[in-house]
């Protein structure tokens, strides 16, 4: 897609757009697990049929890209970033990695990297995104990647794992000055 990088690389990740024959490794790596899944507006996927559907619809959806996380020693894939363009100016983004590699900064990584590819595009002004009040983890990662914390945006979204409520969720950017 035209406005978004063909791909990404970082120290230990290549980040390249999903592609539908990852559907079985996305399934078994981090989308049917429920420690992933609180925080987010979806539910784990019971089945594959249900992953090759959401890689399909990641693939279809306009200014939108969805990137895997693809170990460089390994080649596993260990989680996705998607970035989204819902304007000429701005970049939104979402992420989700696998358990079994969280604590190594390796999210930290991949937003770092798409964080660097914005700012070397002077058309765009904004990179910035929201999570769930209660997701430390998250907003650490958005924190230690540089984004500004900006406030608090009340009952913003819902988090069916945490009820039907919708949540406070915070919002962190980067901005040009
Ligand atoms: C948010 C997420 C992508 C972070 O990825 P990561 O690569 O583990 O991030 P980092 O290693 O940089 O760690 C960030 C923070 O996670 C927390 N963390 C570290 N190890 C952890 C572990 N084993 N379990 C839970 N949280 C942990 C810490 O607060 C850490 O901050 P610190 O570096 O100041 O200690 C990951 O936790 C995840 O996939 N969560 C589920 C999906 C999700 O919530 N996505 C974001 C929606 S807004």
């Amino acid at each position: 897609m035209p406005g978004l990088p063909a791909q990404l690389d970082t120290p230990r990740l290549h980040l390249r757009p999903i592609r539908p024959d990852d559907a079985a490794a996305v399934f078994a790596s981090w989308v049917r697990d429920p420690r992933v899944t609180r925080f987010l507006t979806w539910a784990p996927h019971p089945d594959l049929a249900t992953t090759r559907a959401y890689v399909a619809d990641r693939i279809a959806t306009p200014h939108s890209r969805t990137y895997v996380l693809q170990d460089r020693r390994g080649g596993g894939l260990l989680g996705a970033i998607d970035l989204r363009r819902p304007a000429p100016h701005r970049i939104g983004f979402g992420y989700a990695l696998a358990p079994s590699a969280w604590g190594n900064g390796l999210m930290t990584e991949a937003l770092r990297a798409a964080l660097a590819w914005v700012q070397a595009q002077p058309d765009l002004w904004r990179m910035g995104d929201l999570c769930d009040a209660d997701n430390h983890a998250s907003a650490r990662v958005m924190e230690k990647v540089g984004l500004r914390r900006e406030g608090v945006l009340r009952r913003w979204a819902v988090h069916p794992a945490l009820g039907p409520a919708p949540r406070d969720c915070i919002s962190f950017a980067w901005a040009r000055d």
